[in-house]
């Protein structure tokens, strides 16, 4: 689809990261953009940076988690713009805590944000876009949404979108609806992913500090994080895919392979195995084995 003036684009985590700097690309592509964040503060220094671009902005504090909210961000946006084009689904959240021995809270927070989010950007947004005439709509998954390893409930709620967008993308190309879909799946982006439990809801027991094992796994996670891609690099991507219609944006090409191997052992009926390479970014798996052993005799890696 042509984006320029005209154009409304809807961002969903629109304060940091990946969806600042799609907000961003959206805004200097000469789109109006409507930034949506549970973020207060940070929400307002955004729309102040996107607003330089000379675009129509509009900044809409939502808990993409509840529908309701979500519904009040549709609302706002129709009655401020009148229709809606794009919709980027990008709330994500990761961490706060043991998947088996901590609390439930973790799961329901991830889920609830990272799927029920998606969820609800869809099925509120999606008769709006299909009434625009021209619209598309970008998933944000992760690499975790093919390949898990990173943390359970984050793989599952990145699956989850994963094949959810895959149905989408199915029921508007067999209906011919006016929709295009893609499937953003990145690796390693420099954001504040890993300091996601800022956003902890409030009315939830408060997580459980990580272990010293989870804490050696984080080291080395922000490391990886802090040495990504660019967010604007990735927003660049996906303003092509959206301008071309194409459905999957790999920012990070490198991770395929261990996402080929899993489907490859799933075809030969293998059970689960780690890679046989190291995760991109990170040191090899039996380095961090070890360095989890000493943390845990309380020693030094
Ligand atoms: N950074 C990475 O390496 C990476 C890799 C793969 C996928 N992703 C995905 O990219 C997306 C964006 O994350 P990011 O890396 O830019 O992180 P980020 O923390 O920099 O940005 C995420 C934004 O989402 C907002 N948010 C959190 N909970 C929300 C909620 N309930 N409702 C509305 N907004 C909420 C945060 O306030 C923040 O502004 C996420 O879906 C994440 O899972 C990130």
């Amino acid at each position: 689809m042509e984006l320029g003036n005209g154009t409304v684009a809807v961002v969903t985590g629109a304060a940091s990261g990946i969806g600042l700097a799609l907000a961003d690309a959206f805004a200097a592509a000469g789109c109006a953009v409507v930034l949506a964040d549970v973020e207060t503060a940070a929400l307002a220094a955004a729309e102040q940076q996107i607003a330089v671009a000379g675009v129509d902005t509009l900044a809409v504090v939502t808990d993409v988690s509840k529908r309701d909210q979500v519904d009040a961000l549709a609302s706002r946006t129709l009655e401020r713009f009148g229709h809606v084009n794009v919709l980027c689904n990008n709330a994500g959240v990761a961490g706060g805590g043991d998947p088996w021995f901590g609390g439930v809270e973790s799961w329901e927070w991830v889920i609830g944000v990272n799927l029920w989010g998606v969820v609800h950007g869809v099925r509120t947004f999606l008769p709006h876009l299909i009434a625009s005439g021209s619209a598309h709509v970008v998933n944000t998954a992760s690499i975790a949404g093919l390949s898990p390893g990173f943390s359970p409930a984050y793989d599952a709620s990145k699956h989850a979108v994963v094949a959810l967008t895959e149905g989408l993308h199915n029921t508007m190309t067999t209906a011919h609806l006016p929709v295009g879909v893609s499937c953003l799946c990145p690796g390693w982006i420099r954001t504040n992913i890993a300091d996601a439990t800022r956003n902890w809801p409030s009315d939830m027991a408060p997580p459980v500090a990580p272990d010293a094992a989870a804490e050696v796994v984080m080291k080395h996670v922000r490391r990886a994080i802090d040495e990504g891609m660019q967010p604007a690099a990735v927003a660049d991507q996906v303003i092509d895919a959206v301008r071309e219609n194409r459905y999957w944006v790999f920012p990070n090409p490198e991770f395929l392979e261990s996402v080929v191997e899993r489907f490859h052992r799933i075809a030969e009926h293998l059970d689960p195995a780690p890679s046989s390479q190291a995760m991109p970014g990170m040191p090899p798996r039996e380095q961090i084995i070890a360095e989890v052993v000493a943390a845990l005799a309380g020693g030094h890696a």
